[in-house]
């Protein structure tokens, strides 16, 4: 039963030789969103793959744990991720920590930050995402936005960064939709099944934004792209975020 369910569901990354957009959302105004990050590395089977990150401080990114891989490469500032736009900053990445209760089979702890070898300069297309102050849980029906470089069901070409507004859903919807993986307390449950709009594959990493704060990590979902889906929840992890950050800056 468990594997059934597991080939139904995927992770949100994908491979870098299709590239798309968000499904039902709009291009992004360009650099309106200036935390987004474009990441690519290859996976165990050495296929180059994508995935979104966010930055929350000038060193560190956040992203999903399950879009670790090898040969990290991050662009910062971009909005065509195919063009050599004088925003763009490619800072290499220094380490890479994902969660260590990160669990493939669960996808339980899907979350991961990435440290950068030096600062990013902040400027119009350059900037940070605030985290949550507490932790505490965002309410249903909350109004939220997720931004991304992946693809649509269509898979219909584009290389500009895509955004659709996604509303949060109740608990219940996801443990009923996906009774062998989703867990409340450290995942959120996002999307209208009734309204064609979602994150998809490609779009794993980015942040999931209410009210200008980062709520959610993009995760897994059915792949036939069909809402609710499932967000890593970023208020659990807030102890965890600012050790690791803290203990890496000490390292130096
Ligand atoms: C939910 O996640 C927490 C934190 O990792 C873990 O302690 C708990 O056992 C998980 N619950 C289930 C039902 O897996
Ligand atoms: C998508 O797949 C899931 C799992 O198989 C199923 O429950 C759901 O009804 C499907 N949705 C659509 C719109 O096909």
């Amino acid at each position: 039963m468990h594997f059934f369910i597991s080939v139904l569901l995927i992770f949100l990354q994908s491979s870098d030789s299709r590239a798309g957009e968000i499904i039902g959302g709009r291009e992004a105004k360009p650099h309106s969103r200036p935390y987004m990050a474009y990441l690519t590395y290859f996976d165990k089977n050495g296929k180059n793959m994508r995935c979104g990150g966010f930055l929350v401080e000038k060193k560190f990114l956040l992203t999903a744990a399950h879009c670790w891989g090898s040969s990290m490469n991050i662009i910062l500032g971009a909005h065509n991720i195919k063009k050599p736009e004088k925003t763009q900053q490619r800072i290499p990445v220094l380490r890479t920590i994902p969660h260590k209760e990160y669990n493939k089979k669960t996808f339980n702890n899907d979350i991961m930050l990435l440290q950068l070898k030096k600062m990013a300069r902040l400027n119009h297309a350059v900037g940070l995402l605030a985290l949550p102050q507490k932790a505490v849980k965002v309410k249903p029906r909350t109004r939220c936005i997720v931004a991304g470089w992946g693809k649509t069901l269509k898979t219909q070409a584009s290389d500009t960064l895509q955004e659709v507004e996604l509303k949060v859903r109740s608990e219940y919807e996801c443990m009923e939709k996906y009774p062998q993986h989703y867990n409340h307390s450290t995942q959120m449950c996002v999307g209208d099944p009734n309204v064609q709009k979602a994150s998809f594959q490609g779009d794993s990493g980015g942040p999931l934004v209410c009210d200008g704060v980062a709520q959610g990590i993009v995760s897994y979902g059915f792949k036939n792209g069909s809402s609710p889906r499932v967000f890593t929840r970023i208020s659990s992890f807030l102890p965890w975020i600012k050790q690791t950050m803290k203990t890496l800056e000490d390292k130096r």
